[in-house]
């Protein structure tokens, strides 16, 4: 779907989308339309209860006198209330709605959408962020799918009255819905094809846009001392690797990095600890957390953030095999510490483990944020609707939860304590990976806290939030790119130049 911006005007023909404010306050043009259709509008609203609320909709097909074929009012909701959310919740809506249309053009009418001194410009910047979130499709598998089962929308035409303006506000986010893209695009892809090293090619494709991407191998990383990553990946065919992906845009080359740090578990079967068969096929998404990892560095490097952002995805398939880890080994991690591996599907903190480590040993970030398809326990605390956020810093918890409320990427912050360390106690080695059934989202933070150093970390933990199985407001169901939005609004409003 091509998005474009013009000059507001009625067309001649395809369905046109009409912003109402409650109380079903017509736009200035949906008022023509009106008066054209000689009250059509009106009455079918009457008829049908459409007050203009926020996510009210209805469809009048082929209004007569216009050559349309349908016209489409979406409801507003108060125009005190507008905000971003509320225009990209309207741009999301005009893209479902017309799914099953037949019609291959559209334009959006939002001509005097001004609310709560938004813009009309913003507004229709961010109708068509919320578009193309809500466009996505991930259909590539499907050769049989018949052309009339497609949606046929080819080309939305967002209208506003300073359509240049409107074009510049969206380009930034035109740049983030690519990263979110990405990011849905690598956590749908099944292992058979995202496996450590395709993942990593991925990333190198980064190179076009100016990111620096290096890939450590196996015996790279043995070098290094990573016996708790490696010991992860050491059942797989496939070669554990680790990716690091460098966007340097701030004004000064040596101003320390913001980091991200990805799990990047492309198969977690659950190893010798072997997970159940059923639903066992959603552990193709457990490598969401370096996805998102990979889509913000695209997103950063794709609106030139003026920033210089670190990116690093530890990448392991956890597979059960005659070399597989068994529960009880004892791995060295990078850090020096040791741990007991008592159960093998707890393997996300493991490769998480090196990888932070790694991170800070090299790059003494100013924060460093992990993302991880970590624990079930979260999604038992807090379902769908927040992400799971541990850190240790309350400065840097408070700008994530803010960023979360705008990006509407929301995390909700857990509590952590150095009481919960007895459950990871070992009678063998410095600690051991799992923490029993009570806690086991804030055990597993714990454990990944031995491993940071003196540095604002946060780590969340998105089990519950990289994947919906019902469509969401800007989100198609199956991979949601969740974290992308979320760190975005976070480095542009706290970490950028100026
Ligand atoms: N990848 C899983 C966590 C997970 C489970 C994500 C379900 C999404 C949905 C992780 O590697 C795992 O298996 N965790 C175990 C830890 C336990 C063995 C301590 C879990 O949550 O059961
Ligand atoms: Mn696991
Ligand atoms: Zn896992």
């Amino acid at each position: 779907m091509k998005i474009s911006f013009a000059k507001p005007g009625l067309p001649g023909s395809g369905a046109v989308v009409v912003p109402v404010l409650e109380g079903r306050t017509l736009s200035a043009l949906g008022a023509e339309l009106d008066e054209r259709t000689g009250g059509a509008l009106g009455r079918a609203m009457a008829a049908s209860r459409f007050e203009g609320k926020k996510d009210q909709s209805l469809t009048i097909l082929a209004p007569a006198n216009l050559g349309l074929s349908r016209v489409l009012l979406l409801g507003l909701g108060k125009a005190a209330e507008i905000d971003e959310a509320r225009a990209q919740a309207f741009g999301a809506a005009a893209v479902a709605n017309l799914a099953s249309a037949t019609d291959e053009e559209a334009a959006i009418l939002s001509d005097v959408i001004d609310g709560n001194g938004l813009g009309s410009a913003t507004f229709a910047a961010h109708a068509a962020f919320g578009a193309r979130l809500r466009g996505y499709r991930f259909d590539k598998y499907r050769t049989k799918e018949k052309p009339e089962d497609k949606p046929a929308l080819k080309k939305l035409v967002i209208q506003a009255e300073d359509h240049k303006e409107a074009k510049a506000l969206f380009a930034p986010l035109n740049a983030v819905a690519e990263g979110v893209e990405l990011t849905r695009n690598v956590v749908s892809e099944p292992a058979n094809v995202i496996h450590p090293e395709s993942f990593a090619d991925e990333a190198r494709k980064l190179a076009d846009l100016g990111v620096d991407v290096e890939v450590l191998n196996e015996k790279q990383m043995k070098k290094l001392g990573m016996g708790a990553l490696l010991g992860v990946g050491q059942g797989s065919e496939r070669e554990s690797q680790l990716v690091i992906m460098r966007w340097m845009g701030a004004d000064k080359d040596n101003e320390a990095p913001v980091a991200f740090v990805g799990k990047g578990v492309t198969f977690d079967t659950g190893g010798i600890s072997i997970k159940p068969a059923a639903g066992m096929e959603d552990m193709k998404f457990d490598m969401a957390g370096a996805g998102c990892v990979l889509g913000l560095m695209k997103a950063l490097a794709g609106r030139k953030a003026r920033v210089n952002a670190v990116g690093i995805m530890g990448l392991v398939e956890n597979m059960p095999s005659g070399n597989a880890q068994r529960p009880g080994d004892v791995v060295t991690s990078m850090s020096g510490q040791t741990i007991e591996v008592i159960n093998t599907d707890a393997e996300g903190r493991l490769v998480l483990a090196d990888a932070l480590w790694y991170c800070q040993d090299r790059f003494k970030p100013k924060v460093m944020i992990d993302l991880a398809t970590l624990t079930g326990a979260i999604i038992i605390s807090l379902g769908s609707e927040h992400a799971g956020l541990f850190c240790n810093d309350d400065d840097l918890a408070a700008k994530l939860m803010e960023a979360g409320q705008k990006s509407g990427e929301t995390v909700w912050r857990m509590p952590m304590g150095d009481s919960y360390d007895k459950q990871i106690r070992s009678d063998i080695a410095d600690m051991k990976n799992t923490g029993g059934r009570e806690a086991g989202s804030i055990t597993a933070a714990q454990f990944l806290k031995r491993f940071v150093k003196d540095v604002p970390w946060a780590h969340i933990d998105i089990a519950g939030t990289a994947w919906t199985k019902k469509d969401l407001t800007v989100t198609p169901k199956g991979a949601t790119g969740f974290g992308v939005r979320l760190l975005d609004r976070l480095v542009a409003d706290h970490y950028e130049d100026r």
